[in-house]
C-alpha cells in the first residue's frame, strides 16, 4: 500500500511557522512527511527538519518520500515526548519552529491489519508504535470493568460508557473479543444508531485508541515545557483532532501567554513565572470548506499556534 496522507491545513501551518533558509524545525509527528516536505521546500537551500515518528512504517515512507532533501532531514523513530533529549543528542538544542499534527495517519485508518477501523475486519491492535506490548486486544479482554468504563467515559466521552463496558465484559466471558468488526457490532447493539451519521462505535474506538497509545499523557508531557524547545521568536503550531487534545493545547498555550500564574486575588505575585509566549491564534483556526470537501478527514481539525517571546 502506498502512503497517501494529505497534510491537513498545510497552508495555514506554513503561514504560521514561516519557514526560512538557515533555520531548523522539529516535526514531532512526521507521518507521511507531507508537512515536512513543505517545511523543507520553503526553507531551502539549507533549512533543516528533525522529523520524529514512533511508527516504523511512517518513518520508512517519509524518509523515502523526502530522499531528495538529503541531510536536511534528520529522521528518528521516537515518541515526541523525547524531543528535548533527541535535539540535544543531535546538537541542535533549540529550533525556530515546532509542529505537531496529532492523531492517526491515513495509513493507520486504511490498513485493516493495524486494527484501528471499525469498517474493516482486523485483529484489535491500535498500536501506533508496534514495539509496545499493550494493544487494544489486551485492553478490551483483560482490563477491569471499572477501568474500561473510565476509559470509554474519559477518552471517548461515550454517554453509554458503563453499558458498553458491561457488554464487553459479558461477551469476553464467553470468548475473547478478537476483531474490530466483532467489537463494533457489539457496541452497535448496546448504543443503537449513532447520531449525525457517525457509526455507533466511533466513540468507543476513539477511546480505546487514545488509551492504547497514551495519547493524552504524551501530549500533556510534551506540552509541559515545550516552549523550552523554541528559540526566541520561534513558533509552535499544533493541529488537533478531538476536543480532549485541543483542550490540553489551549490550556498550555494560555498558560505560557500569562504574565503571572498566582490566583487572581493574591495581593502579591509569588509565582516567579514570566510570560513565555504570545498567542498567534486567540481562537483556533479551522480548515477551509474547500479543504474539507477535498479531504473529509480534515473536518475535525483545529490549529493553534504561539510565538516564544
Ligand atoms: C496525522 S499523522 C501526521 C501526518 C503528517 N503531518 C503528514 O503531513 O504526512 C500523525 C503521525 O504522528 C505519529 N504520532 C502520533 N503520536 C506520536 C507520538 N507521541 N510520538 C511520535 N509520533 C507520534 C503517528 O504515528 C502518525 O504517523
Amino acid at each position: 500500500m502506498t502512503y497517501r496522507h494529505v497534510p491537513v491545513m498545510a497552508k495555514e501551518v506554513i503561514e504560521l511557522l514561516r519557514p526560512e533558509a538557515h533555520k531548523r524545525y522539529l516535526d514531532g509527528t512526521l507521518g507521511g512527511g507531507g508537512h515536512t516536505a513543505e517545511l523543507l521546500s520553503r526553507s531551502g537551500p539549507d533549512g533543516q527538519v528533525l522529523g520524529l515518528d514512533w511508527d516504523e512504517e511512517a518513518l520508512v515512507a517519509a524518509t523515502e518520500r523526502l530522499r531528495a532533501f538529503g541531510g536536511r532531514l534528520v529522521a528518528r523513530r521516537a515518541n515526541f515526548i523525547e524531543a528535548k533529549n533527541i535535539l540535544r543528542e543531535i546538537g541542535w538544542d533549540r529550533v525556530h519552529g515546532v509542529l505537531l499534527d496529532l492523531g492517526l495517519s491515513a495509513r493507520h485508518i486504511e490498513s485493516a491489519e493495524r486494527g484501528f477501523s471499525f469498517r474493516s475486519a482486523g485483529r484489535l491492535d491500535m498500536r501506533m508504535d508496534r514495539r509496545q506490548t499493550l494493544d487494544a486486544y489486551r485492553l478490551v479482554n483483560t482490563y477491569a470493568v471499572a477501568d474500561l468504563h473510565r476509559i470509554l467515559r474519559d477518552c471517548g466521552e461515550e454517554p453509554a460508557a458503563r453499558r458498553v463496558a458491561l457488554a464487553i465484559d459479558a461477551a469476553r466471558r464467553r470468548k475473547p473479543i478478537e476483531t474490530t468488526t466483532e467489537l463494533a457490532a457489539l457496541v452497535a447493539r448496546v448504543v443503537g444508531k449513532g447520531s449525525g451519521g457517525t457509526h455507533p462505535a466511533t466513540r468507543t474506538f476513539q477511546a480505546l485508541r487514545i488509551a492504547v497509545n497514551r495519547e493524552l499523557e504524551n501530549l500533556k508531557g510534551f506540552l509541559d515545557d515545550a516552549y523550552e524547545l523554541l528559540l526566541p521568536e520561534g513558533r509552535m503550531a499544533v493541529v488537533s483532532f478531538h476536543s480532549l487534545e485541543d483542550r490540553l493545547v489551549k490550556t498550555a498555550f494560555r498558560r505560557w501567554s500569562k504574565n503571572c500564574l498566582c490566583p487572581p486575588k493574591a495581593p502579591l505575585c509569588r509565582c516567579g513565572w514570566s510570560r513565555k509566549a504570545r498567542l498567534l491564534t486567540p481562537r483556533p483556526l479551522y480548515p477551509a470548506r474547500e479543504e474539507i470537501q477535498a479531504n473529509p478527514r480534515a473536518r475535525p481539525a483545529k490549529l493553534r499556534a504561539v510565538e516564544r517571546v
